[in-house]
């Protein structure tokens, strides 16, 4: 069996060395722009170009070493050629550490105590209620329904929000655009995005939907950049109607030096890292999925192309 990688900005012989020792009967190859590579069975994948898709015409499945698929569907993909995308490996429990640190660090007004430490200043804040500060994800899959779990573990009400209607112990859930949407917004306070980047998804962090927040509203993007529109955040800070954000992902990468979130007082920035891609346990959870349809059985973490994720 013969296996490309093709991962921009990623070094691939750590890669290698690990998929040698889990697939030891494996053929492997190092895409190159502008190198003949023979036609692989699978392709190992983080934003290919087009030209590497267009010279494998054999493939039977490509693994994305990431959740969010948003950039491989954008490409002319043969029909029926299985997307496979990292499924957990470990993401869900750092995005889980990364929302209930932005959730704890805003509800217990860490940021203001650092000011005071700052002033050399003891003063207690009081005490807020947890009940005010009911928090909403958006997207409850592999790592959304991870997120919402651990938020419940604090106690924080937590309402949750999908495509279809889902039962999750402990949380409230909505479903569908339109009314259901409507009233998730406004029984959540800190809103948590963790949809997949579609085309019904798109910008629909905006003026209509984060402002049907309530009132000292908190945003927190860790899924794709393009989900918020960024004047509008802005636009919602400034007015008072949001007390702050905390922004993983942004429509372009790296934040440009010059773009206000870098300098904004209530604005976070982190350099898309909530859910880092872990080497060893994605090879792991690949290698057992090409052994699994090597064996003609099936797989989780097939997206369905039609719907986007
Ligand atoms: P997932 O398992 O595919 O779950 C997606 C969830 O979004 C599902 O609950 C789905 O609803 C819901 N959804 C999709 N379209 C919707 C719509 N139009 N309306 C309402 N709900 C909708 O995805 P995941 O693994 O949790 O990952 C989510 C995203 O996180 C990825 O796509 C990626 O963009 C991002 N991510 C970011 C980082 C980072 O470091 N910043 C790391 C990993 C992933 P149903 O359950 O009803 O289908
Ligand atoms: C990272 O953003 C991912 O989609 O895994």
């Amino acid at each position: 069996m013969k296996i490309v990688f093709c991962c921009t900005d990623t070094r691939p012989e750590p890669w290698l060395d690990g998929l040698r020792a889990a697939l030891p009967e494996a053929d492997l190859s190092v895409w190159q722009a502008g190198v003949a590579t023979e036609p692989a069975d699978y392709a190992i994948v983080w934003a290919p170009p087009q030209a590497f898709i267009d010279a494998q015409p054999r493939l039977k499945a490509l693994f994305n070493i990431g959740a969010g698929v948003d950039a491989l569907l954008r490409l002319n993909l043969p029909d029926g050629l299985k997307v496979v995308r990292l499924d957990d490996a470990g993401m869900a429990v750092q995005m889980a550490e990364y929302v209930c640190h932005a959730v704890i660090r805003h509800f217990r007004e860490f940021d203001l105590y650092q000011q005071a430490q700052a002033r050399g200043e003891w003063a207690f804040r009081k005490p807020r209620h947890r009940e005010d500060f009911a928090v909403g994800v958006m997207g409850l899959g592999v790592l959304g329904s991870r997120v919402a779990q651990a938020l419940r573990g604090f106690d924080f009400p937590v309402n949750g929000w999908s495509r279809n209607p889902k039962v999750l112990d402990g949380v409230q859930t909505f479903h569908g655009m339109g009314e259901g949407l409507h009233a998730f917004l406004s029984a959540s306070r800190v809103l948590v995005n963790l949809l997949p980047l579609t085309p019904e998804t798109r910008d629909i962090l905006g003026r209509d939907t984060l402002g049907r927040l309530r009132p000292g509203g908190y945003v927190i993007n860790v899924a794709r950049g393009a989900h918020l529109v960024e004047e509008d955040l802005l636009a919602l800070l400034d007015s008072g109607h949001l007390a702050g954000a905390t922004l993983d992902v942004f429509r372009t990468e790296p934040l440009p030096t010059t773009h206000p979130f870098w300098t904004h007082p209530r604005v976070t920035v982190t350099p898309h890292t909530s859910a880092r891609t872990l080497r060893d346990e994605s090879i792991a959870q690949i290698a057992r999925k090409i052994r699994a349809l090597e064996r003609g059985e099936p797989i989780a973490g097939v997206v369905d192309r039609a719907r986007g994720y």
